[in-house]
């Protein structure tokens, strides 16, 4: 596998010699989810390309940015054995020469669902969507529907700038216990690890939004929304100080 720690400079070309390419972005603290969407993009292209960039425009809290968890010799040896070609690993300074004065910003549905509880959120998403997808030009990109209005938000955006990339989603990963695999996931304190399932059991009844999220509150869960939109349902809710997310089609 070819890293490019420190380099950008990563297109299409001679490094793909013009085979098709696959990409997954990433933030790391890589789990089966993570490597579903880069078997996927092996099946579907020559080449596969990932990245690991903790974006710091997408974090609306500063802590939750300190908190978020790193695990980048064990993400090498999960690419490695997942046979990934290339690594695009970027510092901030190389993704923000401009110290991020250029942002993407959508003007409708960004601000529904996660945008309205994490102000400036999708705008941090999509202006590094779109530099990764600038910077690897890759056939098709991979996306998680586990974050579904994200995943949303990048097709329609790609389409709108013209970026010739695919943008492919993918099925949500669950634990045996149904629990949505997400990098958050392990910084959950043990209790609350064990509580966490009854979100998506939650999601799944056939109850009304308020009344699921009235049961989340009686569970001990401190629920953002559960909102109904594009045919699927929707929830997010802290437990502590760790916040989950995930979507059920209806
Ligand atoms: P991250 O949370 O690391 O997720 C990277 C990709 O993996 C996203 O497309 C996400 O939807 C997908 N993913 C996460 N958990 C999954 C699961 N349980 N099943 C299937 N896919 C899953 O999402 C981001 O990073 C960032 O916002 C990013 C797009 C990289 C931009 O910074």
């Amino acid at each position: 596998m070819k890293s490019t720690a420190g380099w950008l400079k990563l297109r299409a070309g001679p490094l793909f010699a013009g085979k098709t390419v696959g990409f997954v972005p990433t933030m790391g603290a890589l789990h089966e989810g993570h490597l579903s969407l880069l078997r996927r993009a092996r099946r579907e292209n020559e080449l596969t390309a990932a990245s690991i960039f903790v974006n710091p425009a997408q974090f609306n809290d500063p802590r939750d940015l300190e908190r978020y968890p790193r695990t980048l010799a064990g993400d090498i040896e999960k690419l490695e054995k997942a046979k990934t070609d290339f690594l695009l690993l970027p510092r901030a300074r190389e993704m923000y020469p401009d110290g991020y004065r250029y942002r993407l910003n959508e003007t409708v549905e960004s601000g529904a669902l996660c945008g309205a509880h994490r102000p400036g959120h999708f705008e941090g998403v999509l202006t590094v969507v779109l530099k990764l997808l600038n910077l690897v030009r890759a056939d098709r990109a991979y996306f998680g529907e586990k974050d579904f209005q994200q995943y949303h938000l990048i097709k329609e955006m790609a389409e709108a700038f013209f970026t010739g990339t695919k943008i492919v989603p993918c099925p949500t990963l669950r634990e045996a216990d149904g629990l949505a695999m997400s990098s958050r996931n392990l910084l959950l304190e043990p209790e609350h690890r064990e509580l966490a399932p009854a979100l998506y059991k939650a999601l799944r009844s056939s109850v009304r939004p308020a009344e699921i999220k009235k049961r989340l509150v009686a569970l001990g869960f401190q629920p953002d929304y559960v909102e109904e939109r594009w045919g699927r349902r929707f929830v997010a809710a802290k437990l502590g100080n760790v916040r989950l997310i995930d979507n059920v089609k209806l």
